[in-house]
């Protein structure tokens, strides 16, 4: 299986779930079994490793996303992954808009899709530290259900 989360800048917010997600797939023994990517629906921070406070806030806390670089979501992403997973409605919204006529990938909210109460990771760019402390924390919740739906799906 083979997951995208995807992002505004791919600096941020889908790094961090992509390594999330790594990190506990592995720890469940599932690491095999499913592939993580991310990608951002824009172009600014292309080959770029994920923003120094991300990386921080994220490393604090046992994830490395340092070897991580940033691409752009694509038209073809819809045929290389089984699950595309949006931060928010304005990622999804662009993402509808790249999707190819006829694909059928599934396509959704991150934490509507792993049963989270709130609808979008909010954007931490412009914000303070406080920011990515709170993204951390709702990446981590939705990915535990990911892993226990994987796990369960065995
Ligand atoms: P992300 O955060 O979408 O979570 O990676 C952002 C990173 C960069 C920008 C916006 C959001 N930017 O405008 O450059």
């Amino acid at each position: 299986m083979r997951i995208l989360f995807v992002c505004l800048g791919n600096i941020c917010r889908s790094p961090t779930a992509e390594g999330v997600l790594r990190h506990k797939l592995a720890a469940a023994g599932l690491g095999q079994r499913v592939q993580v990517a991310s990608a951002g629906t824009g172009d600014w921070h292309v080959g770029k490793a994920p923003d120094a406070r991300t990386q921080a806030a994220a490393l604090a806390r046992g994830y490395d996303l340092s070897a991580q670089r940033a691409q752009q979501a694509s038209a073809a992403d819809f045929d290389a992954y089984d699950l595309i997973l949006a931060m928010d409605h304005a990622n999804l919204a662009q993402l509808e808009r790249l999707r190819p006529a006829h694909n059928q990938t599934p396509l959704a909210l991150f934490l509507p899709h792993t049963g989270q109460p709130l609808e979008d990771v909010p954007d931490p760019y412009y914000g303070g530290e406080d920011g990515f402390e709170q993204v951390l924390s709702l990446i981590e919740a939705g990915c535990d259900v990911l892993v226990s739906r994987i796990g369960g799906s065995r």
